[in-house]
Protein backbone atom coordinates (compact mmCIF):
# COMPACT_ATOMS: atom_id res chain seq x y z
CA UNK A 1 0.00 0.00 0.00
CA UNK A 2 1.26 3.44 -0.66
CA UNK A 3 2.06 5.84 1.90
CA UNK A 4 0.13 8.86 3.00
CA UNK A 5 2.56 11.41 4.62
CA UNK A 6 -0.22 13.44 4.26
CA UNK A 7 -2.13 11.78 7.30
CA UNK A 8 1.10 10.76 9.31
CA UNK A 9 1.31 14.72 9.31
CA UNK A 10 -1.65 15.17 10.92
CA UNK A 11 -2.98 17.37 7.98
CA UNK A 12 -6.13 17.41 6.27
CA UNK A 13 -6.72 16.20 2.95
CA UNK A 14 -8.69 19.09 1.15
CA UNK A 15 -8.18 22.12 -1.27
CA UNK A 16 -6.02 24.77 0.05
CA UNK A 17 -6.54 28.43 0.31
CA UNK A 18 -4.68 30.34 -2.47
CA UNK A 19 -5.50 34.08 -0.96
CA UNK A 20 -2.35 33.74 1.47
CA UNK A 21 -0.19 33.97 -1.78
CA UNK A 22 -1.88 37.47 -3.14
CA UNK A 23 -2.99 39.01 0.36
CA UNK A 24 -1.05 42.20 1.52
CA UNK A 25 -3.03 41.41 5.14
CA UNK A 26 -0.92 37.90 4.77
CA UNK A 27 2.10 39.16 4.06
CA UNK A 28 2.20 41.91 6.66
CA UNK A 29 1.40 38.84 9.12
CA UNK A 30 4.47 37.33 7.62
CA UNK A 31 6.68 40.35 8.22
CA UNK A 32 5.87 40.51 11.85
CA UNK A 33 4.64 36.62 12.78
CA UNK A 34 7.19 35.36 11.12
CA UNK A 35 10.36 36.89 9.65
CA UNK A 36 10.78 39.37 12.50
CA UNK A 37 10.58 36.38 14.93
CA UNK A 38 11.88 33.00 14.02
CA UNK A 39 15.87 32.37 13.47
CA UNK A 40 16.82 33.12 10.12
CA UNK A 41 19.74 31.73 8.39
CA UNK A 42 23.23 33.81 7.44
CA UNK A 43 25.30 31.53 6.05
CA UNK A 44 28.52 29.44 7.19
CA UNK A 45 30.95 29.78 9.49
CA UNK A 46 32.96 29.27 6.80
CA UNK A 47 31.75 32.94 4.99
CA UNK A 48 34.21 34.23 8.02
CA UNK A 49 36.63 32.17 8.72
CA UNK A 50 39.20 34.58 10.00
CA UNK A 51 39.64 37.40 12.15
CA UNK A 52 38.33 40.50 10.57
CA UNK A 53 36.44 38.86 7.93
CA UNK A 54 33.02 39.93 7.49
CA UNK A 55 29.41 39.39 5.17
CA UNK A 56 26.78 41.31 5.10
CA UNK A 57 23.03 40.13 3.95
CA UNK A 58 19.51 41.69 3.29
CA UNK A 59 16.83 40.84 4.91
CA UNK A 60 14.21 42.43 2.66
CA UNK A 61 10.85 41.83 4.32
CA UNK A 62 12.32 43.37 7.77
CA UNK A 63 13.98 46.42 5.97
CA UNK A 64 17.07 45.21 7.64
CA UNK A 65 20.74 44.77 6.10
CA UNK A 66 22.76 42.43 8.28
CA UNK A 67 26.82 42.46 9.31
CA UNK A 68 27.99 39.43 10.48
CA UNK A 69 31.67 39.56 12.05
CA UNK A 70 34.36 37.09 13.16
CA UNK A 71 35.81 38.96 15.95
CA UNK A 72 38.74 38.54 18.15
CA UNK A 73 38.46 35.32 20.07
CA UNK A 74 36.69 33.72 17.51
CA UNK A 75 33.51 35.10 18.29
CA UNK A 76 30.65 35.73 14.97
CA UNK A 77 28.60 38.24 16.08
CA UNK A 78 25.44 40.03 14.08
CA UNK A 79 24.88 43.77 14.26
CA UNK A 80 22.37 45.84 12.13
CA UNK A 81 24.23 47.25 9.40
CA UNK A 82 23.53 50.90 10.88
CA UNK A 83 25.39 54.09 12.08
CA UNK A 84 24.82 55.34 15.19
CA UNK A 85 25.47 58.93 13.87
CA UNK A 86 22.78 59.64 11.09
CA UNK A 87 21.80 55.95 10.06
CA UNK A 88 23.63 55.52 6.91
CA UNK A 89 25.04 51.75 6.14
CA UNK A 90 28.53 51.31 7.58
CA UNK A 91 29.48 48.49 5.09
CA UNK A 92 28.57 49.10 1.20
CA UNK A 93 29.93 45.67 0.05
CA UNK A 94 28.76 42.19 0.61
CA UNK A 95 31.56 40.62 2.29
CA UNK A 96 35.26 41.10 2.92
CA UNK A 97 37.75 41.49 5.21
CA UNK A 98 38.79 44.61 7.92
CA UNK A 99 41.36 43.92 10.51
CA UNK A 100 40.97 46.63 12.74
CA UNK A 101 37.54 48.74 11.83
CA UNK A 102 34.75 49.71 9.57
CA UNK A 103 34.25 53.22 8.72
CA UNK A 104 30.82 54.75 7.78
CA UNK A 105 31.66 56.49 4.32
CA UNK A 106 29.08 59.64 5.29
CA UNK A 107 31.58 61.33 8.20
CA UNK A 108 33.84 58.40 9.29
CA UNK A 109 32.49 57.13 12.64
CA UNK A 110 34.38 54.50 13.20
CA UNK A 111 33.53 50.95 15.11
CA UNK A 112 35.39 47.86 15.71
CA UNK A 113 34.31 44.26 14.65
CA UNK A 114 32.75 43.90 17.85
CA UNK A 115 30.49 46.71 17.45
CA UNK A 116 32.09 49.12 19.66
CA UNK A 117 32.48 52.86 18.30
CA UNK A 118 35.46 53.40 18.82
CA UNK A 119 36.03 57.11 16.93
CA UNK A 120 34.46 60.39 15.78
CA UNK A 121 35.61 62.49 13.44
CA UNK A 122 35.52 65.96 14.41
CA UNK A 123 34.46 65.02 18.66
CA UNK A 124 34.97 67.85 20.38
CA UNK A 125 31.81 69.78 18.42
CA UNK A 126 29.61 67.15 19.44
CA UNK A 127 27.68 67.62 22.31
CA UNK A 128 29.07 65.35 25.25
CA UNK A 129 28.69 61.92 23.07
CA UNK A 130 28.94 58.67 25.66
CA UNK A 131 30.61 56.51 22.78
CA UNK A 132 30.00 53.22 24.86
CA UNK A 133 26.27 53.70 24.22
CA UNK A 134 26.64 54.31 20.35
CA UNK A 135 28.11 51.25 18.76
CA UNK A 136 26.46 48.90 16.57
CA UNK A 137 23.38 47.70 17.41
CA UNK A 138 23.74 44.14 17.95
CA UNK A 139 21.48 41.49 16.98
CA UNK A 140 21.08 37.68 18.20
CA UNK A 141 23.71 35.57 16.31
CA UNK A 142 24.11 31.69 17.16
CA UNK A 143 25.81 28.99 14.90
CA UNK A 144 25.00 25.75 15.04
CA UNK A 145 26.78 22.58 12.97
CA UNK A 146 28.67 25.80 11.37
CA UNK A 147 25.35 27.14 10.09
CA UNK A 148 24.76 31.27 10.99
CA UNK A 149 21.27 32.14 12.27
CA UNK A 150 20.11 35.61 13.08
CA UNK A 151 17.03 36.53 15.29
CA UNK A 152 15.94 39.93 14.75
CA UNK A 153 13.42 39.96 17.40
CA UNK A 154 15.42 41.78 20.79
CA UNK A 155 13.50 40.60 23.00
CA UNK A 156 13.72 36.95 21.60
CA UNK A 157 13.52 34.09 24.45
CA UNK A 158 14.14 30.90 22.21
CA UNK A 159 17.52 29.95 21.30
CA UNK A 160 18.76 28.71 18.23
CA UNK A 161 18.49 24.96 19.66
CA UNK A 162 15.53 25.18 21.39
CA UNK A 163 13.56 26.51 17.60
CA UNK A 164 15.48 23.78 15.76
CA UNK A 165 14.39 21.26 18.05
CA UNK A 166 14.59 17.59 17.14
CA UNK A 167 15.06 18.54 13.20
CA UNK A 168 18.20 20.22 14.70
CA UNK A 169 19.15 16.94 16.24
CA UNK A 170 18.04 14.96 13.34
CA UNK A 171 20.46 16.73 11.19
CA UNK A 172 23.52 17.16 13.79
CA UNK A 173 27.03 16.13 12.89
CA UNK A 174 26.90 15.94 9.48
CA UNK A 175 30.62 16.91 8.03
CA UNK A 176 29.53 18.91 4.87
CA UNK A 177 32.34 18.34 2.34
CA UNK A 178 33.82 21.37 0.67
CA UNK A 179 31.66 24.15 2.94
CA UNK A 180 34.68 26.48 2.53
CA UNK A 181 34.17 26.96 -1.15
CA UNK A 182 30.79 27.34 -2.93
CA UNK A 183 29.10 28.81 -6.21
CA UNK A 184 26.24 31.05 -5.78
CA UNK A 185 23.18 31.59 -8.09
CA UNK A 186 20.91 34.54 -7.45
CA UNK A 187 17.95 35.73 -9.00
CA UNK A 188 14.88 38.51 -8.43
CA UNK A 189 11.97 37.40 -9.40
CA UNK A 190 8.53 38.88 -9.77
CA UNK A 191 6.66 36.32 -7.52
CA UNK A 192 5.62 35.81 -3.78
CA UNK A 193 8.29 33.99 -1.99
CA UNK A 194 6.26 31.08 -0.85
CA UNK A 195 5.84 29.71 -4.71
CA UNK A 196 9.51 29.48 -4.27
CA UNK A 197 9.52 27.23 -1.37
CA UNK A 198 7.03 25.09 -3.27
CA UNK A 199 8.85 24.60 -6.34
CA UNK A 200 11.78 22.62 -4.36
CA UNK A 201 9.57 21.39 -1.80
CA UNK A 202 8.04 18.35 -3.73
CA UNK A 203 9.31 15.88 -6.89
CA UNK A 204 5.73 15.36 -8.36
CA UNK A 205 6.72 18.07 -11.32
CA UNK A 206 10.48 16.80 -12.04
CA UNK A 207 9.26 13.83 -14.46
CA UNK A 208 7.37 16.76 -15.99
CA UNK A 209 9.21 19.93 -16.06
CA UNK A 210 12.48 18.46 -15.97
CA UNK A 211 11.78 15.54 -18.10
CA UNK A 212 14.66 17.41 -20.48
CA UNK A 213 17.29 17.71 -17.67
CA UNK A 214 17.10 15.46 -14.48
CA UNK A 215 14.01 13.96 -15.18
CA UNK A 216 15.42 10.76 -16.17
CA UNK A 217 17.44 10.42 -13.09
CA UNK A 218 14.50 11.02 -10.80
CA UNK A 219 11.69 9.05 -12.18
CA UNK A 220 12.34 5.30 -13.88
CA UNK A 221 10.85 2.05 -14.42
CA UNK A 222 10.15 1.20 -10.60
CA UNK A 223 9.07 4.43 -10.10
CA UNK A 224 7.89 6.74 -12.91
CA UNK A 225 6.17 9.25 -10.66
CA UNK A 226 9.31 9.73 -8.84
CA UNK A 227 7.41 9.42 -5.25
CA UNK A 228 8.69 10.19 -2.22
CA UNK A 229 10.50 7.84 -0.16
CA UNK A 230 10.26 8.81 3.07
CA UNK A 231 8.88 11.97 4.67
CA UNK A 232 9.55 13.14 8.58
CA UNK A 233 8.07 15.70 10.53
CA UNK A 234 9.91 18.02 13.23
CA UNK A 235 8.32 21.05 14.48
CA UNK A 236 8.00 23.77 11.77
CA UNK A 237 10.76 22.19 9.90
CA UNK A 238 10.64 18.72 8.02
CA UNK A 239 12.35 16.39 6.02
CA UNK A 240 11.52 14.46 2.83
CA UNK A 241 13.51 12.26 0.94
CA UNK A 242 13.27 11.49 -3.33
CA UNK A 243 13.62 8.42 -5.77
CA UNK A 244 16.43 8.04 -7.35
CA UNK A 245 16.59 5.87 -10.99
CA UNK A 246 19.34 3.63 -10.10
CA UNK A 247 19.12 2.53 -13.73
CA UNK A 248 20.33 6.02 -15.16
CA UNK A 249 22.69 6.40 -17.73
CA UNK A 250 23.01 9.15 -20.39
CA UNK A 251 22.46 8.03 -24.06
CA UNK A 252 24.99 7.26 -26.78
CA UNK A 253 23.73 11.08 -28.20
CA UNK A 254 24.30 12.55 -24.41
CA UNK A 255 27.96 12.32 -25.55
CA UNK A 256 29.05 15.62 -23.53
CA UNK A 257 27.28 14.18 -20.31
CA UNK A 258 28.54 10.72 -20.91
CA UNK A 259 32.02 11.96 -21.00
CA UNK A 260 31.52 14.38 -18.19
CA UNK A 261 30.86 11.14 -16.01
CA UNK A 262 32.65 8.24 -17.66
CA UNK A 263 34.87 6.65 -15.38
CA UNK A 264 32.97 8.04 -12.17
CA UNK A 265 31.19 5.59 -9.33
CA UNK A 266 27.67 6.60 -11.09
CA UNK A 267 26.25 8.42 -13.74
CA UNK A 268 23.35 10.17 -12.18
CA UNK A 269 23.67 13.51 -11.86
CA UNK A 270 23.34 14.02 -8.00
CA UNK A 271 25.46 11.12 -7.12
CA UNK A 272 28.56 11.57 -9.75
CA UNK A 273 30.82 13.40 -7.29
CA UNK A 274 30.29 10.39 -4.42
CA UNK A 275 33.89 10.30 -3.46
CA UNK A 276 36.02 9.78 -0.27
CA UNK A 277 35.00 13.35 0.27
CA UNK A 278 31.53 12.39 0.60
CA UNK A 279 31.82 9.28 2.34
CA UNK A 280 31.17 10.52 5.59
CA UNK A 281 28.04 12.49 4.65
CA UNK A 282 26.75 9.67 2.92
CA UNK A 283 26.81 7.12 5.92
CA UNK A 284 25.65 9.49 8.49
CA UNK A 285 22.20 8.27 9.95
CA UNK A 286 19.66 11.24 8.64
CA UNK A 287 20.80 11.34 5.06
CA UNK A 288 19.25 9.07 3.24
CA UNK A 289 17.82 7.86 6.33
CA UNK A 290 15.84 4.84 5.49
CA UNK A 291 19.59 3.65 3.09
CA UNK A 292 17.52 3.14 -0.16
CA UNK A 293 19.17 1.92 -2.99
CA UNK A 294 16.57 4.18 -5.05
CA UNK A 295 17.17 7.36 -2.91
CA UNK A 296 18.09 10.09 -5.18
CA UNK A 297 18.52 13.35 -2.50
CA UNK A 298 17.01 14.78 0.85
CA UNK A 299 15.14 18.22 0.68
CA UNK A 300 15.54 19.12 4.27
CA UNK A 301 13.69 22.66 4.88
CA UNK A 302 13.96 24.66 7.82
CA UNK A 303 11.53 27.09 8.59
CA UNK A 304 10.69 29.48 7.22
CA UNK A 305 12.89 29.88 3.91
CA UNK A 306 15.96 27.69 3.91
CA UNK A 307 16.30 24.49 2.16
CA UNK A 308 19.62 22.26 3.18
CA UNK A 309 19.81 20.01 0.49
CA UNK A 310 21.85 16.48 0.84
CA UNK A 311 22.65 13.98 -2.23
CA UNK A 312 25.20 11.10 -2.35
CA UNK A 313 27.63 13.88 -4.60
CA UNK A 314 27.49 16.89 -1.88
CA UNK A 315 25.32 19.26 -0.55
CA UNK A 316 23.47 22.65 -1.67
CA UNK A 317 20.97 25.16 -0.41
CA UNK A 318 18.01 27.63 -1.12
CA UNK A 319 17.32 30.83 0.58
CA UNK A 320 14.43 31.96 -0.42
CA UNK A 321 13.93 35.95 0.85
CA UNK A 322 10.56 38.13 0.12
CA UNK A 323 10.84 41.95 -0.89
CA UNK A 324 6.94 42.19 -0.90
CA UNK A 325 4.36 40.42 -1.54
CA UNK A 326 5.15 39.77 -5.64
CA UNK A 327 8.61 39.84 -5.16
CA UNK A 328 11.55 37.66 -3.85
CA UNK A 329 15.18 37.26 -4.40
CA UNK A 330 16.42 33.45 -4.36
CA UNK A 331 19.62 32.76 -2.85
CA UNK A 332 21.43 29.11 -4.11
CA UNK A 333 24.69 27.88 -3.13
CA UNK A 334 26.29 24.81 -4.16
CA UNK A 335 29.62 23.42 -2.77
CA UNK A 336 32.25 21.76 -4.68
CA UNK A 337 35.43 20.76 -4.06
CA UNK A 338 38.40 22.48 -6.38
CA UNK A 339 39.07 20.46 -9.07
CA UNK A 340 42.40 18.87 -9.28
CA UNK A 341 42.23 17.32 -12.91
CA UNK A 342 40.82 18.61 -16.05
CA UNK A 343 38.99 15.79 -15.79
CA UNK A 344 37.13 17.42 -12.61
CA UNK A 345 37.11 20.04 -13.61
CA UNK A 346 35.12 19.40 -16.90
CA UNK A 347 33.06 17.00 -14.69
CA UNK A 348 32.43 20.10 -12.24
CA UNK A 349 31.75 23.01 -15.18
CA UNK A 350 28.79 20.15 -16.37
CA UNK A 351 27.16 19.33 -12.94
CA UNK A 352 27.27 23.03 -12.07
CA UNK A 353 25.85 23.99 -15.41
CA UNK A 354 22.96 20.68 -14.83
CA UNK A 355 22.00 22.08 -11.83
CA UNK A 356 21.77 25.54 -12.74
CA UNK A 357 19.43 24.87 -16.04
CA UNK A 358 17.11 22.43 -13.49
CA UNK A 359 16.52 25.81 -11.28
CA UNK A 360 16.16 27.74 -14.57
CA UNK A 361 13.42 25.40 -15.48
CA UNK A 362 12.10 25.72 -11.60
CA UNK A 363 12.32 29.73 -11.90
CA UNK A 364 9.99 30.07 -15.31
CA UNK A 365 7.43 28.23 -13.90
CA UNK A 366 7.07 29.95 -10.45
CA UNK A 367 6.62 33.78 -12.05
CA UNK A 368 3.81 32.07 -14.21
CA UNK A 369 2.28 30.19 -11.16
CA UNK A 370 2.09 33.57 -9.44
CA UNK A 371 0.55 35.57 -12.09
CA UNK A 372 -2.50 32.62 -12.75
CA UNK A 373 -2.94 32.96 -8.75
CA UNK A 374 -3.22 36.42 -8.89
CA UNK A 375 -5.71 36.58 -11.53
CA UNK A 376 -8.16 35.39 -8.95
CA UNK A 377 -9.97 32.63 -11.23
CA UNK A 378 -9.07 29.75 -8.20
CA UNK A 379 -9.19 30.39 -4.66
CA UNK A 380 -8.05 26.40 -3.80
CA UNK A 381 -5.29 24.28 -4.98
CA UNK A 382 -5.73 20.53 -5.05
CA UNK A 383 -2.54 19.05 -3.63
CA UNK A 384 -1.74 15.31 -3.82
CA UNK A 385 0.87 13.21 -1.36
CA UNK A 386 3.97 14.37 -2.76
CA UNK A 387 2.90 17.76 -2.07
CA UNK A 388 2.27 17.24 1.34
CA UNK A 389 5.37 19.74 2.69
CA UNK A 390 3.37 22.82 0.28
CA UNK A 391 0.28 21.58 2.56
CA UNK A 392 2.08 21.55 5.66
CA UNK A 393 4.17 25.24 5.19
CA UNK A 394 0.33 26.44 4.85
CA UNK A 395 -0.56 25.02 7.87
CA UNK A 396 3.08 25.87 9.90
CA UNK A 397 2.43 29.59 8.50
CA UNK A 398 -1.24 29.91 9.92
CA UNK A 399 0.06 28.70 13.17
CA UNK A 400 3.07 31.28 13.47
CA UNK A 401 0.48 33.86 12.22
CA UNK A 402 -1.79 33.04 14.81
CA UNK A 403 0.56 32.25 17.73
CA UNK A 404 1.20 35.66 20.08
CA UNK A 405 4.68 34.34 20.92
CA UNK A 406 7.61 32.40 19.22
CA UNK A 407 7.14 30.05 22.08
CA UNK A 408 3.59 29.34 21.57
CA UNK A 409 4.13 29.02 17.75
CA UNK A 410 6.60 26.41 18.41
CA UNK A 411 4.44 24.65 20.57
CA UNK A 412 1.17 24.80 18.47
CA UNK A 413 3.66 23.29 15.76
CA UNK A 414 5.08 20.03 18.48
S1 LIG B 1 25.99 58.57 9.16
FE1 LIG B 1 27.70 57.38 9.64
S2 LIG B 1 29.24 58.81 10.09
FE2 LIG B 1 27.52 60.02 9.62
FE1 LIG C 1 12.35 21.45 -9.85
Amino acid sequence: MRSNFTQAAGLDTGPVPLEPYRSQAHFDLEREKIFRRAWLIMGRAEDVPNVGDYIVKEVEICGASILITHGAGGAIRAFHNVCSHRGNQVVWDTKGSRKTMFRCPYHNWTYGNDGKLLAISDEKMFFGVDKKKCGLEPIQCENWDGWIFINLNPENRVPLRAYLGSMGEFLSGIPYPNAHRSIKIQAYLKCNWKFLIDAFSESYHIPVLHSKTIGPSFSGVSDPASHLQNAEFFGPHHSISLYGNPDYRPTEAQLVEKLAYAGMQSENVLAANQSKDTEALRAHRSVNPGKSPTWSMDINEIFPNFHLDVAGGGFWTHEIWPISLDQSRYEMRFFVPKPETVREAFHQEHYIARLADVVLEDLANVERTHKGVAARAKNHMILQDNEVLIRRMMNLLDKFEQAETLEAALEACA
